[in-house]
Formats: C-alpha cells, sequence, structure tokens
C-alpha cells in the first residue's frame, strides 16, 4: 500500500477565554473543583457571530498553508462534528464553498463524539488507498452554544475549537502508519443528548423543558471507559505496526479530563513526560481536541523529528480510536 503522510496542520481557537471563575459566577462551582476532578483552568467560547464552519475554516486554511497547497490542491473533504453549522446540509458543503475548493466529495462524519477526527483519518487513508489524491481532515466543535449552561456537571467541561489535517501520498511531515477503530453500541446511554432526532423531537415540550441541550452523561462510566478503551486502543495499534510503548516518544490524547490522560498514560506505563497535554487551556473541544493537540504539539517542538507519535480517543457511542504517525 502506497504511504501516507500528514502534509499540513492547523488549528483554531475564538479570542474568548472563560475561566472557571467565570463558570463560578453562572453556576454553583468553583476552580477548585473543576481542576482538581478536571484539569481544566479555562476554555476558548465562539463569539456569537461565529459558527462551526468559521472555526473551521480557520483551522482549515492554516493546514492548508502548513502544507503548502492551494484549494484547487484538494480532492476531498471530511470533517468530523457533532456541533455543526446547521442541522442540514453538512458542515463540509459549508467549509467546501468557503474555501474555494473544487466540486470535490465533501461529507461530515458526525456524532461519535471525541472519537470523530481519528476515525475520520481512518476513512481519509482507506479513500487514498483506492486513489491518490488529499484529502482534509477536520475536527471542529461549537459545544457552547448547544449545551445547556444551567447543568454545572457537563457545561464547565467543555470548549470550542477547530483542528485539521491534510492528508496524501508519499512523503510529508508524519506518515500514517496504522489506524484502529472500535464501537461497543451497547453503551449508547453513558454519554447522549437524547432530543433532536427523529425518536425523541423537538417539541413545545422538549424546549420547556430545556431537554434539548441536555447532554446526559454518566461520568463514572464514561471515566472508566475512556481510560480502558484509550489505553487498549494505543496498544493495539502498537503491536499492528510492531512497535512498543517503549519506543513511543509522545502520546496525543483526547484531552476531555486531565486524569483520565494520566490514568491511560500509567495504564501504559508512559510517562507523563510524554503525554501531551493542553487541556487546562481548552477543555474538552470534541472532535477538535486530538488535531488541535496535534498541531500545537508539533508546532511548539514538543514533537521532532524522528518522533514515534500516537493518538487516541474515545466518544459517546462508545466509539474509540488510535493511531500511529512516524515523524
Ligand atoms: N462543580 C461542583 N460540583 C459539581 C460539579 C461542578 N461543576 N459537577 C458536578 N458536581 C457535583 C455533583 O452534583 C455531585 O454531587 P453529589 O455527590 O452531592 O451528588 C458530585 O459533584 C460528583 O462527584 P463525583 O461523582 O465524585 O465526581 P467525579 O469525581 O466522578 O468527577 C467528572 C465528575 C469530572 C464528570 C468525572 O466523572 C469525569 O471526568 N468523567 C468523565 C467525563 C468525560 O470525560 N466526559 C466526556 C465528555 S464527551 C467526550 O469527551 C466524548
Amino acid at each position: 500500500m502506497t504511504a501516507v503522510s500528514i502534509l499540513g496542520f492547523g488549528g483554531y481557537v475564538p479570542d474568548r477565554v472563560v475561566t472557571n471563575d467565570d463558570w463560578a459566577e453562572l453556576v454553583d462551582t468553583s476552580d477548585e473543583w473543576i481542576t482538581q476532578r478536571t484539569g481544566i483552568k479555562r476554555r476558548r467560547f465562539a463569539a456569537d457571530d461565529e459558527s462551526t464552519a468559521d472555526l473551521a475554516t480557520a483551522a482549515a486554511g492554516r493546514a492548508m498553508t502548513d502544507a503548502g497547497l492551494d484549494p484547487a490542491d484538494i480532492d476531498e473533504i471530511i470533517v468530523a462534528t457533532d456541533t455543526p453549522e446547521v442541522y442540514t446540509p453538512d458542515t463540509a458543503s459549508f467549509l467546501q464553498h468557503r474555501l474555494g475548493i473544487g466540486n470535490v466529495p465533501a461529507y461530515d462524519l458526525g456524532g461519535s463524539g471525541c472519537a470523530g477526527f481519528v476515525q475520520a483519518l481512518d476513512v481519509a487513508r482507506a479513500r487514498l488507498a483506492l486513489a491518490p489524491r488529499r484529502v482534509l481532515v477536520v475536527g471542529v466543535e461549537l459545544i457552547s452554544r448547544l449545551i445547556s449552561w444551567d447543568d454545572r456537571s457537563t457545561a464547565v467541561l467543555f470548549g470550542d475549537g477547530a483542528g485539521a489535517v491534510v492528508l496524501g501520498p508519499g512523503d510529508g511531515k508524519a506518515e500514517l502508519l496504522d489506524v484502529v477503530t472500535g464501537t461497543d453500541g451497547s453503551r449508547t446511554d453513558i454519554l447522549t443528548l437524547p432530543t433532536g432526532g427523529t425518536k425523541q423531537p423537538f417539541n413545545e415540550a422538549t424546549l420547556a423543558a430545556g431537554t434539548h441541550k441536555l447532554l446526559i452523561m454518566n461520568g463514572r462510566e464514561v471515566f472508566k471507559e475512556a481510560v480502558r478503551r484509550m489505553s487498549s486502543a494505543v496498544q493495539e495499534v502498537l503491536q499492528r505496526i510492531g512497535r512498543t510503548t517503549e519506543e513511543v516518544s509522545v502520546v496525543v490524547p483526547h484531552q476531555a479530563n486531565r486524569r483520565i490522560i494520566d490514568a491511560v498514560g500509567q495504564r501504559l506505563g508512559i510517562g507523563a513526560d510524554r503525554v501531551f497535554v493542553n487541556v487546562q487551556e481548552y477543555g474538552n473541544t470534541g472532535s477538535a481536541s486530538v488535531p488541535l493537540a496535534l498541531w500545537e504539539a508539533q508546532d511548539t517542538g514538543e514533537i521532532e523529528d524522528g518522533d514515534l507519535v500516537v493518538l487516541t480517543a474515545f466518544g459517546a457511542g462508545f466509539h474509540w480510536a488510535a493511531a500511529a504517525l512516524q515523524f
């Protein structure tokens, strides 16, 4: 199979910073509680006039510039998001038009929560295996606008942002060695926003009750599944490429919670100095979390040439995924 590489990285976060103290003025919480339980200190919220496609456009534009590519060079677009521009059509359509990319295939991978971006890498490399092409892969979320600000148990966890890569055949900045993904659909209940689909459509009653914005989360079960699945996904992808945890230079995990990240490192026997963390700055940015962290890690020199890097993520579904990259 032809080598598939990342040709360019990009990321974007909105300007507005929301601290834990800001949250403490809105709901019954504190900087101490949020810091101890999650490691989050602040997060970014989109401006009122920003929407998902704006965030995606900024990150994707940077990835294309980093790759030295023009819109005409992009052959396909995949956008991973759970917080799309509109209900239909998908965010990828808006992105294609905004960036002035040709009439290429463009589609969303939605609903897989924070695992979406790594799953999208798997889809992109399969498309590349069919025929050489350059695929723009974006993870983007504007969660602050779609979840309830009254529910302290979920609201304080999230932030808005976007990350992107361009994948292509041959040499690039990092070779995508392999990807593993999996799903346990028996666990849909532990993390779900059940209102708004066909089973429970929006109506006056859901609006009055505020359930259209209510993310239902069993925090402890999500925590346990996250640690178990992210760790085993890393082991599986390493096994497939014949490498070991000792050889891993940097793990870039989904940035949901510092304690989850630490537990994954401990389970894998990978020291904290080899695990990239920026959850304190941005909170959980869903599908954007892994590409945003990857962009920052390679941009700030945390990842260097020659490094073996493993991405790992989990999300509502319950989904998980891991990818191995050789820089
Ligand atoms: N401020 C203060 N108190 C709070 C807050 C808050 N923001 N939120 C909840 N509490 C309270 C609850 O009401 C509860 O109080 P009670 O015991 O009186 O009922 C108590 O804190 C909950 O305490 P614990 O259950 O011990 O909290 P825990 O240590 O489990 O931490 C947390 C909660 C942070 C949510 C943890 O379970 C967790 O991180 N789970 C994983 C969450 C996650 O990553 N979700 C993923 C989101 S989507 C994705 O990434 C795919």
